[in-house]
């Protein structure tokens, strides 16, 4: 099992004090559990690592962007990492400052960077010319004063993460080259509706070493230096972006303490503002899918647990080999191990949870406990297979509460019609 949230009572699991048992008997499965406490507790973690520079933690909405976390992590005082129109409302609704808000994505449409410069965010994070030059019209035709902005920088570093999850390569579609930066940095510099503030740099997820982080900031150091001496701009922050490791019961986690140690170091005497965008650093081990088995079935050699819940609530496993930790929910402790894959119901031969996992052989109703599924979870969810997308219950001080209903047959159709 994975570090976390979790502990055992009696064999059971429970989630921020909570009986898992109970909570799928009260709400049915598959359902999500998050755990509140744990949030704020990884929350105060990185914010301790990097106390030096009291980081503007800026929370990445993608992993999971349900309002009653985002709530609870505003309240906290972090900001938002978006990368749409959609994430922007969430922020907002949950009340997050558009002050600390920073608007990433190499595809942001002109009316996305409309609604940002009208919410007063902090920056946008370029990504290309064409997009700069569509952040500058945009500017000019609104009534604010202009558009903050940063470049995303591409490092050209090689993160020892799945190739879907990598964005720091040279071939990756994220970023701009460092010497073509510098560039756009001048180009803004001279235009009245930009105001060029930071720099930003993001590598990926998943990554366990320091390493790549600092070599990634060390090339946009060298870049804001270059934009001080050659475009006379001062840059305000520099934006490390986010990826920091999670345990996931195969690998552990990132020593973020060291890489805060290391980058004070860098920033020191610098002036600079550090962001931080974590993720799953966040929210990743503090929520876990509850599924239950369905069915038990061998077939050309193999043993397939079959659950009610696959792809389509969870599908890293599947989309980039995303492994998660399983456990029973009530472990008798009984029954020999047996190896076995996990696999949902979606008529997807790619569907499944885990592979060869040596699990106690459940029967049939026995409730299973995915781990670190609060990042990437419900947010990749899908109606595939015109699935209903499940429950979700947030879980603080003691008490459970449904932060997102179960959908139901209705929403499944909502918007369609039947005789056009
Ligand atoms: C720009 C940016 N920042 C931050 C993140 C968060 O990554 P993680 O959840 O691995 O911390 C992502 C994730 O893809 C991202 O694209």
């Amino acid at each position: 099992m994975g570090a976390g949230v979790l502990t055992r009572v009696g064999g059971t699991l429970r989630c921020g004090g909570r009986c898992l048992a109970e909570l799928a008997g009260d709400h049915d499965t598959p359902l999500y559990v998050y755990d509140g406490g744990r949030v704020l507790e990884r929350l105060a973690t990185l914010r301790a690592a990097f106390a030096p520079l009291t980081p503007l933690v800026a929370y990445s909405v993608k992993a999971n962007p349900n309002l009653a976390l985002l709530g609870l992590v505003a309240d906290a005082g972090a900001g938002a990492d978006i990368v749409s129109g959609g994430e922007l409302y969430r922020a907002l609704r949950a009340g997050v400052q558009p002050q600390r808000i920073v608007f990433a994505g190499v595809g942001k449409t002109r009316e996305e960077m409309r609604l940002g410069i009208e919410a007063g965010i902090k920056s946008f994070h370029v990504e290309s010319e064409q997009e700069m030059d569509a952040l500058g019209e945009v500017a000019r035709s609104g009534s604010a004063a202009g558009a903050a902005m940063g470049v995303r920088v591409n490092p050209d570093v090689s993160s020892p993460t799945h190739e879907y999850t990598r964005t720091g390569h040279a071939a990756a579609k994220f970023g701009v080259p460092p010497d073509h930066a510098v560039e756009l940095y001048r180009r803004a510099s001279a235009h009245p509706f930009l105001r060029p503030v930071g720099i930003n740099v993001h590598l990926g997820s998943q990554i366990r070493t320091p390493e790549p982080f600092l070599h990634a900031l060390d090339v946009v150091l060298d870049v804001a230096d270059r934009v001080r001496r050659d475009v006379g701009v001062r840059l305000e922050y520099v934006d490390l972006g986010g990826g920091f490791g999670i345990a996931d019961g195969e690998a552990g986690e990132l020593d973020v303490a060291a890489l805060g140690r290391e980058v004070a170091a860098r920033l020191d005497g610098c002036g600079l503002e550090l962001l931080l965008e974590p993720g799953r650093f966040l929210v990743g081990d503090a929520g876990v899918l509850l599924t239950r088995v369905l069915y038990v079935k061998r077939a050309g050699g193999k043993t397939f647990v079959v659950t009610d819940a696959g792809m389509t609530e969870l599908i890293r496993p599947s989309h980039y080999g995303g492994v998660h930790a399983v456990s029973l929910v009530r472990d008798e402790g009984t029954g020999a191990l047996e190896r076995v894959d996990v696999v949902g119901p979606v008529c997807e031969q790619g569907d499944f949870l885990a592979q060869d996992r040596l699990l106690p052989l459940p029967a049939p109703g026995a409730l299973l406990c995915v781990h670190q599924a609060g990042a990437y979870g419900f947010a990749m969810a899908s109606n595939y297979n015109s699935r209903r997308r499940p429950a979700e219950v947030l879980v603080r001080d003691g008490d459970a509460r449904v932060v997102r209903r179960r959908e139901s047959w209705e929403d499944l159709v909502r918007g369609e019609v039947v005789d056009a």
